[in-house]
């Protein structure tokens, strides 16, 4: 039988269903498998996630690909220029992941910030003896500034998130000056050397690209104001890891809060012993509304793509 969708993701194919679609040449075949890989030869549309990075060789092996739907925003796992070049579709899922992503890193900040995770050890452990004046003293937000790297909808979804606890969102300037309407409010755009000394808080929602790859060196690092917080949700590669491990120990580094990693789902093992550090495994748009509203973008892009050509 020809195979014209070709997913990782069986979700993706009750997903179809679920939207009543009749997409009766799906197949499902875990990424790189025998059977995906000889999938390649028929399909008309790949689905992929963001921990299943598709390169040019790939399309090589599919000569009637139209369309790539990836289950994410992301599409740093993907080989753009060649798909560009091939006229091939890529289609994702902006939009609907917004909120979701931009309340995680919030919560992330938070649970910093105020030491939930140091307070519910404290608590369970049975090791609670009651208040004291200085138990557990975590850090106050209102009043200062935090930087924002990305000027796009979750980097403005995180700006009226800080504005709404009484902070001064801040953004990264590329080429483009102009201040930034984040919903509540207009914001500066600065450059990183002028962004850094300034933000108490240092949140990431640009994707990786390869300006973006490493931009937050170990010199970057050393600029941000001693006990800065940094956040990031959005890809692993951007911070220099092993130079925020360090701070962290030396203590220059009030905390961090990572939802991705550079190379993930592996993790530099020395995250698990580093002081003031809170670790997710990739949940920025891990809810319900969220995941469905995706698979449901996703469905209705590769639909839209191959038309006519789907029973
Ligand atoms: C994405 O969709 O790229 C996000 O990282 C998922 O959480």
């Amino acid at each position: 039988m020809t195979i014209r969708i070709l997913s990782t993701s069986p979700l993706v194919g009750s997903s179809l269903q679920g939207l009543g679609r009749s997409f009766p040449e799906l197949a499902i075949a875990p990424f790189r498998s025998h059977a995906w890989n000889a999938g390649l030869a028929t399909a008309a549309a790949l689905v992929v996630m963001l921990s299943e990075p598709l390169t040019a060789a790939d399309l090589d092996q599919a000569p009637l690909l139209e369309v790539i739907g990836t289950y994410s925003v992301g599409t740093n796992h993907l080989p753009l220029e060649a798909c560009k070049a091939r006229g091939i579709r890529i289609v994702s899922t902006p939009g609907v992941l917004t909120d979701a992503t931009a309340d995680l890193a919030l919560a992330m900040l938070l649970g910093l910030t105020r030491r939930l995770a140091d307070g519910e050890e404290l608590t369970r452990s049975g090791g609670w003896k009651g208040w004291a004046p200085d138990q557990l003293l975590g850090t106050g937000l209102a009043g200062k500034s935090c930087g924002i790297l990305g000027s796009g909808p979750i980097g403005r979804a995180f700006a009226r998130r800080v504005s709404a606890l009484g902070m001064t969102p801040l953004f990264w300037a590329r080429a483009d000056r102009t201040p930034v309407d984040y919903g509540f409010g207009t914001a500066p755009r600065l450059p990183l050397a002028e962004l850094l000394p300034a933000s108490a808080v240092l949140s990431l929602h640009c994707p990786l690209t390869a300006e973006t790859r490493g931009l937050l060196s170990r010199e970057a690092l050393q600029r941000l104001p001693a006990g800065a917080f940094i956040i990031n949700a959005a890809r692993g590669g951007i911070l220099d890891e092993a130079a925020a491990i360090r701070m962290l120990h030396q203590g220059t580094l009030g905390g961090v809060g990572l939802d991705v990693y550079e190379g993930e789902p592996a993790i530099n093992p020395e995250w698990f012993t580093a002081p003031r550090a809170i670790l997710l495994p990739h949940l920025g748009s891990a809810t319900l509304e969220t995941r469905s509203a995706m698979a449901e973008l996703l469905c209705d892009g590769i639909g839209a793509t191959l038309g006519g050509k789907l029973g």
